[in-house]
């Protein structure tokens, strides 16, 4: 399986942040990177970077989309235009969007379904609060939401999970690696469950506070299949020091 490296660029990004696609694609180039790179730009910069990034190994995704294919839900966009504006992947159901859109799981449920109907790889994120993680919930409250927002009808082979705990995004913290690999094993585990053979093959990305330091002993715990990058994907030379620090098999 190879390594899957997203950066969400969140609400950050004009036009002239194509720069740095094109400085990622050359860096990408120049020294054989293999992992698969995905950027996430805001909405306005989707069909720029898709058509930036041309057949580099660079792909395009959504942050989030609206359940409906289309209709009248002003300044929402569906997984169909995502699709449409050149994407391929969608994340949904990120803790920003929990956190200030009021996100629950049945209704980020209904965003992986569209992402799967409309022909997009959802990006299921998942993660506790410190408060769950103290009050030693963060296993249970995991998969609680993973049982919640993995709607019935869900494809095993375009689905992805990250798992973002919320302490550790944008703060520079990050769990320990036994952490990641407890939470990443359980994650396995309901996947497994769910899906049979089919859940060993589910990516899961681990997603708070990856940066070049720290890419390379997170990425080699097991059941980590790749990050979902925050700040570290906004600028070219960190992205690509992280895609760098990706186990070999993401080497070519
Ligand atoms: P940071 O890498 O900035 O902590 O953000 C992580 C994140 O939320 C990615 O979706």
């Amino acid at each position: 399986m190879r390594c899957l490296l997203a950066g969400n660029w969140k609400m950050n990004g004009l036009r002239a942040a194509l720069a740095e696609i094109r400085t990622l694609e050359r860096g990408l180039a120049e020294n054989g990177v293999a992992a698969e790179i995905l950027v996430c730009p805001p909405a306005t910069l989707i069909s720029a970077v898709a058509k930036e990034a041309g057949d580099s190994p660079i792909v395009v995704g959504g942050q989030d989309c609206h359940a409906e294919a289309s209709g009248a839900f002003t300044g929402d966009i569906s997984a169909e235009m995502l699709k449409d504006a050149g994407a391929s992947h969608v994340i949904v159901g990120h803790s920003e969007r929990r956190q200030y859109h009021g996100e629950t799981d049945a209704a980020v449920a209904a965003k992986v379904k569209a992402a799967q109907r409309a022909g997009l790889s959802a990006i299921l994120c998942v993660g506790e609060t410190e408060t769950d993680r103290g009050a030693g919930r963060a296993l249970a409250v995991v998969a609680a939401q993973l049982g919640g927002s993995i709607p019935e009808t869900t494809r095993a082979h375009d689905l992805i999970v990250a798992y973002e705990p919320v302490w550790a995004i944008g703060t520079g913290r990050t769990p320990t690696v036994a952490q990641i690999a407890e939470v990443h094993a359980s994650i396995r585990g309901v996947l497994v469950d769910r899906f049979g053979q089919e859940g060993k093959a589910i990516r899961i990305l681990y997603g708070g506070s990856v940066k070049p330091a720290n890419a390379a002993e997170i990425l080699a715990v097991r059941d980590v299949g790749g990050a979902l990058i925050g700040a570290a994907s906004l600028k070219a030379a960190d992205f690509l020091a992280i895609a760098l620090a990706a186990p070999l098999q993401g080497r070519s």
